[in-house]
């Protein structure tokens, strides 16, 4: 077996990975467990871990909130035990983190760059950064990805989420296309790339646009309002504080691997998304 990937068989992206890869396998070990995880490594002897377990909130991360221990459990202490057990193993490893870090453009306005200093909006995105903080001195892959669009229906799917809000916030933003995360961390390992990398399609996108495209393309009878962001903690529709970024991609494209921008393969997942509807 080449590939072990954590995260269940329960995980979106865990199941991702499994459909995509060839001679891949899911475990279901706790990730909060170092002995189960040395074991299972030396059982299954994998030539590359995929880390795509994760607490992202129970339905969403104002859970986090309130559950802090249970998340920093997950989302950083787990991380550690599997950078500990691959080390010691001298085994690849590859780890999803997340573009949330981030809140705004970057102080240039052009993106946020893997090394930025990162300013996490919610107690989510910190167990998310705590965790990169430490892996990026080791010899790890991390990829961050941002807001995922399939083009298959799915409650997680960044376009099924939307359509669901009756009203939406219209910030723009950096998202990742499942196909191509999919392709380009396949290649980033391919190449034992180690460190941080931003995993988004070039460009930027505002909610508003997704929907539209889902009304031209699919249902011109869906209606959704469009709110402040102050509106929607004054609401009480979110709790933890959301997060907004636009992420720089120069580092994977110096890579050779360079994604569509988004603005044009929207247009082509939206129609896969389409068709893909039963
Ligand atoms: N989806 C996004 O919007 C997004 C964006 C950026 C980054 N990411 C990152 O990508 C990763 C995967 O996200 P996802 O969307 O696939 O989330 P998901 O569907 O919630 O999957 C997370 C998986 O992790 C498993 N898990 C939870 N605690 C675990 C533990 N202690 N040991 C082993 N597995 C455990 C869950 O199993 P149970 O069902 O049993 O709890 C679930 O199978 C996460 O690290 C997330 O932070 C996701």
């Amino acid at each position: 077996m080449k590939y072990l990937i954590f995260g269940r068989k329960t995980g979106w992206l865990a199941q991702k990975f499994n459909d995509f890869l060839e001679n891949s396998l899911i475990s279901d070990v706790d990730i909060t467990d170092l002995p189960a995880l040395r074991e299972e490594l030396d059982k299954k002897k994998p030539e590359v871990v995929i880390n795509a377990a994760g607490i992202t909130g129970r339905p969403n991360i104002d859970w986090c909130e309130e559950h802090k221990i249970e998340t920093v459990a997950v989302n950083t202490t787990g991380p550690l035990n599997i950078l500990e057990a691959c080390e010691e193993r001298k085994i690849y490893w590859c780890h999803l983190s997340s573009g949330c870090v981030f809140q705004g453009r970057g102080s240039n306005g052009k993106g946020f760059k893997e090394e930025d200093q990162a300013n996490p909006p919610s107690f989510y995105s910190w167990t998310k950064y705590w965790a990169d903080q430490i892996l990026k001195n080791f010899s790890s892959l991390i990829v961050r990805l941002r807001m995922p669009i399939d083009n298959e229906p799915n409650p997680r799917n960044l376009i099924d989420k939307l359509v669901a809000y009756s009203q939406i916030i219209n910030t723009e933003n950096s998202v990742t296309i499942i196909q191509d995360f999919l392709k380009a961390t396949k290649q980033l390992i391919e190449k034992r790339r180690i460190g941080i990398y931003h995993l988004v399609n070039p460009g930027s996108i505002k909610p508003s646009e997704i929907i539209e495209l889902y009304k031209k393309m699919i249902n011109p009878n869906h209606q959704f309002k469009v709110i402040s962001e102050k509106d929607l903690y004054k609401q009480g529709l979110a709790k933890a504080v959301r997060s907004n970024c636009v992420l720089n991609t120069n580092k994977l494209q110096k890579e050779g691997i360079c994604l569509k921008p988004i603005q044009e393969r929207i247009i082509e997942i939206m129609r896969e998304y389409k068709d893909n509807i039963k």
